[in-house]
Parts: structure tokens; C-alpha cells; sequence
């Protein structure tokens, strides 16, 4: 089997799916890999480090892509129409595409897949179950974010996070609100903590109440018979109703209005984020105060933070960087590599270096979206 690996090239786009350790543990089982030259340059990796790991550089990617059986990428491939060289146009039929590919939001791509002849995988789909937590990509690149988003509100937030005792004077330790309490509003969480900060948090799913508190923090969050069942089998929000929406927002408002820094990290996966901090909640925190929302991508959880922008809204600034992951981009494609080896490798036969994905395994078959030219996922025929 040959295993293709191209160099990113969506704007912002820093990671890479493959690394030296990755790759010499493919080409242990027998695996060919080949890497489009220049893939880890963001990451400090250089084509010789890539070589001497045991790949073979291809001048670029169409190369890198003849005769590939699997293509490992981070991000969806560029598809025609969209801005760049359109990516999809280089893969053949009867090729393996290993990805990020946001298949609930774009499902047309799955529709070009099927057609262009690709079996498409997307990793976020992975299933929530302990055997896959080594492949959960959502997990490793999230936990990432969360870390990285404490990092960047400090840097805007003109004061210091811990209280600090000195012969001038006491400074009061700033107050942090974390909205979402998954992978990154938990890492979020441990980060404020660890700089000194005095953290509360809020999530619609209960059991994030005593995982948020063993972390030193305080739970927000209106308790009822609805939020007792906000959680699906599979660990992911619910959509909440009206109702528990309101009384949730009121109770957030009043909290909001107190904080130094809110770090918003909620989703519902396949559709847009909600939207949790309106207009009059930025306005009711004091100038100096930093909003960070994770959730830009999807169309925030902050009704005003603006994708690719720091904002400034009457003294509130508020972070709206796109791809938080590949701000810390050397460990996100550390991680996110090693996700791709732990996936692939249980279906590399070890004596002949062969791919054969074994459908029974919810692993494959919860993340296969199109095989043989037709989409097979069932959240995508769902939406047919
Ligand atoms: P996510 O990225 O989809 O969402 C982030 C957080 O936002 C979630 O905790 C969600 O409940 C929360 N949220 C959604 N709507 C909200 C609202 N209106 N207000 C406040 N919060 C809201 O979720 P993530 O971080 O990927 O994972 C969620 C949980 O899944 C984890 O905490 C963990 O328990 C579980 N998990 C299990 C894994 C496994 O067993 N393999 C791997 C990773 C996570």
C-alpha cells in the first residue's frame, strides 16, 4: 500500500498529517509513504527528516498522488469553485481519502466523492467509545484549542490572571467563564486554573457538572428535567428548547456581566454553534474584558465575534481566530498524525503491508462516508 500525504494548503493551515514517527511506523508494517515536499515545513520538518524516517519526497502533488491507494490529509480537500487549486481534481478513482471533512456541514462534498470514484473517511465521526479514543481527532485537536484560547485572552486581557500579594498593593485574580465544558472548555478550564484565575463554567450536558468541579471550578447551569436528558448516547449536546434556552440565557447574562474573560467552546456537532453571548451581554462587561469564541468556525457562540478578527466592541475584545489547533500547530499535528496511525494501522496487513478496512469495526464503519461510489454514511442518507 501506498500512503500519499500532501502539503496543506487552505489558508491558516499550518499541520500536517504525517510526522517522521508516523511514517516510520507505517513503513514498519510494510506501507510505502510519500510526501509531498515542502508537507511539514509549517511544523519544522523537513523533507530529509520525512526521508531519513523512511518515505520518499515527491516534487509535488500530483506526484506524490500516482498511484497512492490512501491519501492522509488534515483538512478537506480543496474542492472546484472554491479559492486555491482544486484538490479533489488530483485524486483518482479508487482511492482512500483520510481527512477532516466536516461531512454534516458539507455535504455536497460527499455527493463529489462518491462521484469522483474516492472512498471517503472523515475522522471527526469517529464513535465516542474507549477503544477509539486514540483516534479521536475532535478530542486531540480540541484539547489543544482549549489550552491555546486561555493563552490568547491573556494576551489581550491588559491585566494579570492570579491574585498577586505585593508591598504596593493586592491585584484581584481575574475572573474566567468558560461556556462548554467538552475537551476544550475542560482544558480551558485546567489552564485558567493553572495561571490563577478564578474560573466558573456552564454546559447543557449534567455530567459536565462534577467534571468542571473536580477541576477547581464552579458549575453555572440551570438544573431541570430537560437538562438531565441533554446528552445523546453517543456524549454529544443535545439542541435544548425555547424555554431552557431563556432561562439558561438568563441566568448566563448575570453571570457574564460579572466575568474578565469568557471563553466560549460550545457545539452541537452537524449544526450551526448556539449562540450564547448576545449584543447586550458584551455590553454589559466591563472595558478591558476578553471574549475568546471557539466556536467561530461554526458560526459562534458570541453573536458578534467575527471569524479571522480580534474585535473591539466598547473596550470588549473579542477573538474570533480561525483554527485554534493549528495555532499550536507541531503538537495539533503531532497528535493528529498519531490519530491517523492508530486508525489505519489495525487494518495493514503486517506481512504484505495490504490495506483492507474491516467494515465490522465501528471504527471504519462509523467514519466511512462513501464507498464504491456512493455515499454510505447513515447521517448522510438520513439527509437525502
Ligand atoms: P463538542 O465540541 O461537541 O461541544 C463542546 C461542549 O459544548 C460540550 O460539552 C457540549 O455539551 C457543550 N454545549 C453544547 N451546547 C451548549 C449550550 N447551549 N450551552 C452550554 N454548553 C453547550 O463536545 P466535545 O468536547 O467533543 O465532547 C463532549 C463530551 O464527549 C466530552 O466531555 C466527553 O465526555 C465525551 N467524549 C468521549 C470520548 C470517548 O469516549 N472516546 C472522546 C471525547 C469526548
Amino acid at each position: 500500500m501506498k500512503i500519499a500525504v500532501l502539503k496543506e494548503r487552505r489558508a491558516d493551515e499550518r499541520r500536517v498529517a504525517a510526522t517522521p514517527e508516523t511514517v516510520k511506523k507505517f513503513t514498519a508494517l510494510g506501507a510505502e509513504v510519500v510526501i509531498e515536499a515542502g508537507a511539514g515545513a509549517a511544523v519544522h520538518i523537513q523533507d530529509n527528516d520525512f526521508q531519513a524516517a523512511g518515505a520518499a519526497i515527491a516534487a509535488n502533488a500530483a506526484d506524490a498522488l500516482a498511484g497512492a491507494d490512501v491519501l492522509l490529509k488534515v483538512r478537506r480537500p480543496i474542492m472546484p469553485g472554491e479559492e486555491g487549486p482544486d484538490e479533489l481534481g488530483l485524486m483518482h478513482a479508487g482511492q482512500v481519502l483520510i481527512a477532516m471533512l466536516n461531512p454534516l456541514i458539507r455535504r455536497a462534498d460527499c455527493d463529489a466523492y462518491a462521484a469522483a470514484g474516492i472512498d471517503a473517511y472523515a475522522m471527526e465521526l469517529m464513535p465516542r467509545i474507549s477503544r477509539a479514543q486514540s483516534m479521536d481527532v475532535m478530542s486531540s485537536q480540541a484539547n489543544l484549542a482549549g489550552y491555546k484560547s486561555v493563552l490568547d485572552a491573556t494576551e489581550e486581557y491588559g491585566r494579570a490572571l492570579p491574585m498577586m500579594m505585593t508591598a504596593a498593593g493586592t491585584i484581584a485574580p481575574a475572573k474566567v467563564f468558560v461556556m462548554g465544558a467538552g475537551v476544550a472548555g475542560l482544558q480551558a478550564i485546567a489552564t485558567a486554573r493553572r495561571l490563577g484565575a478564578v474560573v466558573s463554567a456552564t454546559d447543557v450536558r449534567p455530567v459536565a457538572k462534577e467534571q468542571v468541579q473536580s477541576l477547581g471550578a464552579k458549575f453555572v447551569m440551570v438544573e431541570d428535567e430537560e437538562s438531565a436528558q441533554a446528552e445523546t448516547e453517543a456524549g454529544y449536546a443535545k439542541e435544548m428548547s425555547e424555554a431552557y434556552k431563556k432561562k439558561q440565557a438568563d441566568l448566563i447574562a448575570e453571570t457574564i456581566a460579572k466575568q474578565d474573560i469568557v471563553i466560549c467552546t460550545a457545539l452541537i456537532p452537524g449544526r450551526a454553534a448556539p449562540v450564547l453571548v448576545d449584543a447586550a451581554m458584551v455590553a454589559s462587561m466591563k472595558p478591558g474584558s476578553v471574549i475568546v469564541d471557539l466556536a467561530v468556525e461554526n458560526g459562534g457562540n458570541c453573536a458578534l465575534s467575527e471569524m479571522g478578527q480580534v474585535i473591539d466592541v466598547n473596550g470588549v475584545k473579542i477573538i474570533g481566530h480561525a483554527n485554534f489547533p493549528a495555532r499550536l500547530a507541531v503538537d495539533a499535528s503531532n497528535l493528529y498524525a498519531r490519530n491517523l496511525f492508530n486508525f489505519l494501522s489495525p487494518h495493514i496487513d503486517g506481512e504484505t503491508g495490504a490495506l483492507s478496512f474491516d467494515f465490522e469495526d465501528e471504527t471504519v464503519s462509523g467514519v466511512c462516508l462513501t464507498r464504491d461510489g456512493a455515499v454510505i454514511h447513515p447521517m448522510l442518507s438520513a439527509k437525502e
